[in-house]
């Protein structure tokens, strides 16, 4: 066969993606498979049997990062990486994530039944924790494997019932031997859905990102004076719910306050002791911007710290910031980003240039190998949430993108 008319398995692809949305399915179609949880380990189980399946040789690092390597032709050569993450947010999407994972896992399927050998090794990667949901931050492990992070600062990170980061993963077994550093790469591929709604407004079905945002999170914690609400007057409260909400007004005005070309959000809240007749004394929420200029974002943040502080002042409710994660915007290699434009329009699908809203662990990769992206439409625009869609025609068009990618990239000598 001419390796040009070679096309994934679109009908295999989408009953592997149907066979993980069962682990952690929700009643709306969506998924709940927190990292290092019981679904997690499940859908791991899975995807290692999956990988030996075709004799990939399977490695787990000590992040519980998850490799499955395929030979090349000649192994002295550096490897081709691809894949993402298997784990979502609570009632997230089916295909964030996922789909990077089980679309390398198709292609490697797709050169394994034709016998198609590489030049360079090909390995596929489920990074551990991508989402940040359960344990912050994002990307943590694709972020220790570049050296981004420190691994003994993400073994102690808790969850909202305090447990750690490496008790849970110890517990599911995945904590692997395998030091989670990086080896040298000669490129690497991250397919994922968009996230967003600009190729569907566009017409588009694939997308290749220039590059990601900065992203930099925050905790905020606030402390006020509880009391029983009826007795006590309105005048002299020190209520650090109420403080919280003029913060969070704050940070959603912050992108306009700036003149944009950034986003500003509070996606978490802890209220305590959250009794309904009592006045809040203990609040936790988290703040996360991005913008493409990270110099900025940290002025953007510098100003809303300011406000913070003297919102907590006037208040009298004492405040605690932790400045708890930055990664760098990222912008992808020139000539693979290229590559995914051209590979797209030889195999006749439409191809956009655009930018990552959302978070990747190509954004950690992008730091230490030439990276790209290939995206495919969102429904509607919406993901992190169980309606997120993608139609199983577009998940097949981004899978042979990737493959022929996957194909040109670990095919090349230089
Ligand atoms: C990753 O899911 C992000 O927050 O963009
Ligand atoms: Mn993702
Ligand atoms: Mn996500």
């Amino acid at each position: 066969m001419n390796l040009k008319d070679l096309r994934i398995n679109a009908k295999r692809l989408q009953s592997t993606l149907e066979e993980s949305a069962k682990i952690g399915g929700t009643a709306n179609g969506g998924i709940t498979r927190l990292t290092l949880t019981d679904e997690d380990k499940k859908m791991r189980d899975l995807f290692v049997k999956w990988l030996k399946e075709i004799n990939l040789e399977v490695t787990i690092d000590e992040m519980g990062n998850i490799f499955g390597r395929r030979s090349g032709k000649n192994d002295q050569l550096t490897p081709v990486l691809s894949g993402s993450h298997l784990d979502t947010q609570p009632k997230g999407g089916r295909f964030d994530g996922i789909f990077g994972v089980l679309g390398a896992l198709e292609v490697m399927r797709t050169l394994h039944e034709n016998h198609i050998g590489t030049e360079r090794p090909l390995i596929i990667v489920d990074w551990t924790n991508e989402e940040g949901s359960r344990f912050a931050p994002a990307m943590m492990s694709s972020g220790v494997w570049c050296g981004g992070l420190k691994r003994d600062w993400i073994y102690g990170r808790t969850d909202v019932n305090g447990k750690t980061f490496l008790s849970e993963l110890e517990r599911i077994g995945y904590r692997g031997k395998v030091p989670a550093q990086s080896f040298p790469l000669h490129a690497y591929y991250e397919l994922h859905i968009e996230q967003g709604p600009i190729l569907e407004r566009e017409k588009k079905i694939i997308g290749a990102p220039k590059g990601i945002l900065c992203l930099h999170w925050y905790d905020i914690y606030l402390e006020g004076e509880a009391n029983q609400v009826g007795p006590t007057p309105m005048e002299g409260r020190h209520d650090a719910l109420c403080a919280a909400a003029e913060m969070i007004l704050k940070v959603n005005a912050l992108p306009s306050k700036m003149g944009g070309n950034m986003v500003a959000t509070v996606g978490e809240i802890q209220n305590g002791p959250n009794s309904r007749n009592i006045v809040p004394d203990k609040v936790h929420f988290t703040v996360d911007i991005r913008s493409w200029d990270d110099e900025y974002a940290i002025r953007a943040w510098e100003d809303l710290k300011q406000d913070f502080v003297d919102i907590a002042k006037r208040r009298g409710c004492p405040i605690r910031i932790e400045e708890t994660w930055r990664v760098k915007h990222a912008e992808f290699d020139s000539k693979l980003h290229e590559r995914v434009i051209d590979v797209s329009k030889n195999l006749g699908y439409s191809a956009l240039k655009m930018v990552s809203g959302a978070g990747h662990d190509a954004g950690y990769l992008n730091q230490i190998a030439p990276a790209a992206m290939i995206f495919v439409p969102s429904i509607n625009g919406r993901s992190h949430v169980e309606v997120e869609k993608t139609t199983y025609e577009d998940c097949a068009a981004g899978a042979n993108v990737l493959l022929h990618c996957l194909l040109e990239t670990a095919n090349e000598l230089g």
